[in-house]
């Protein structure tokens, strides 16, 4: 199979009550090691570059990568662009092969954020991929995206009906209070928001900052609509602790294969265990 648009992959997931996971991946092990999770779980998968690696692997590398992994794999797999302010990578990475894309405008009034959502959507369309906006501010450390907590905002549900109608956005991603990173607590999810977020707006709903949140919380918020889930901290920190651990359990071991391959095993036992958290499992042939 080729790389897919995430579209139709998200609608039968919010139709059908569970979430794809949206996996963060850095480099070649971790990509590998989702897709592996993927294919053993027979889950439909997202793969997801943030800027910041686009920048450092070139995402002709990634797309790539992603298409080997598509062609080989059993399940359908998309590559998304994640949380991308700038409207010239955002084509330029649609070009090169990715099936997703985040325009972040959130930092924008709202009038902004919808003028600059729709000029994305126009391009995709005619493309056949997917597209992600983001209402209110989610809070934490993405990449170069940092929003302090005193200014994260919640997402309003009448203007995120508004939101859709106007931009004819496929996929929106409201703030609820999660936030990116590791929590210091708990989260403080607004539940009684997604419910009536999810009763104003029929597209699939994407949950970020999945890091962290404890289970019954996650399945919480897809059982209220969330549809995709977004997970980079915990699956990056599973990757260097591993590394971590073997390079001070053994010095002497140098050959990236041997320490990489426990890595990618550790990130690969996470996925799998995110994936039948957003109830995915099984979901591929869908
Ligand atoms: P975490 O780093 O908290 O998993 O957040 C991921 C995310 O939402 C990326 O957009």
């Amino acid at each position: 199979m080729s790389l897919v648009s995430s579209t139709p992959m998200l609608q039968k997931a919010r139709e059908n009550g569970y979430a794809v996971v949206a996996f963060k991946v850095h480099g070649l092990e971790l990509l590998q090691a989702v897709v592996e999770a993927a294919e053993e779980t027979q889950a439909p998968l997202i793969l997801q570059t943030t800027v910041g690696t686009v920048k450092h692997l070139g995402m002709h590398y990634i797309v790539a990568a992603a298409k080997t992994a598509a062609e080989q794999a059993s399940v359908p797999i998309a590559l998304h662009l994640d949380h991308c302010q700038d409207f010239a990578l955002i084509v330029q990475c649609l070009r090169a092969g990715y099936t997703s894309v985040m325009i972040d405008a959130s930092m924008h009034p709202f009038e902004e954020n919808v003028r600059r959502t729709s000029q994305v959507v126009e391009v995709a369309r005619a493309l056949n991929v997917n597209v992600e906006a983001e209402l209110g501010k989610v809070g934490g450390v993405e990449d170069d995206i940092v929003v302090d907590e005193a200014d994260a905002m919640l997402a309003d549900p009448l203007e995120c009906e508004q939101f859709v109608a106007r931009t004819g956005v496929p996929t929106l991603a409201p703030a609820i209070g999660t936030a990116h990173g590791m929590y210091k607590g708990e989260p403080n999810i607004d539940f009684d928001r997604i419910a009536a977020i999810a009763r104003h707006v029929s597209v699939p709903l994407v949950l970020h900052g999945g890091s962290g949140i404890p289970d019954e919380q996650v399945a919480r918020c897809i059982s209220l609509g969330m549809a995709k889930m977004n997970v980079a901290t915990e699956l990056k920190n599973a990757f260097s602790t591993s590394i971590q651990q073997s390079l001070m359990n053994d010095p002497t071991e140098l050959d990236p294969r041997k320490y990489m391959a426990l890595a990618k095993e550790a990130v690969k036992q996470l996925a799998i265990k995110k994936i039948q958290l957003c109830g995915a499992e099984g979901k591929a042939t869908l």
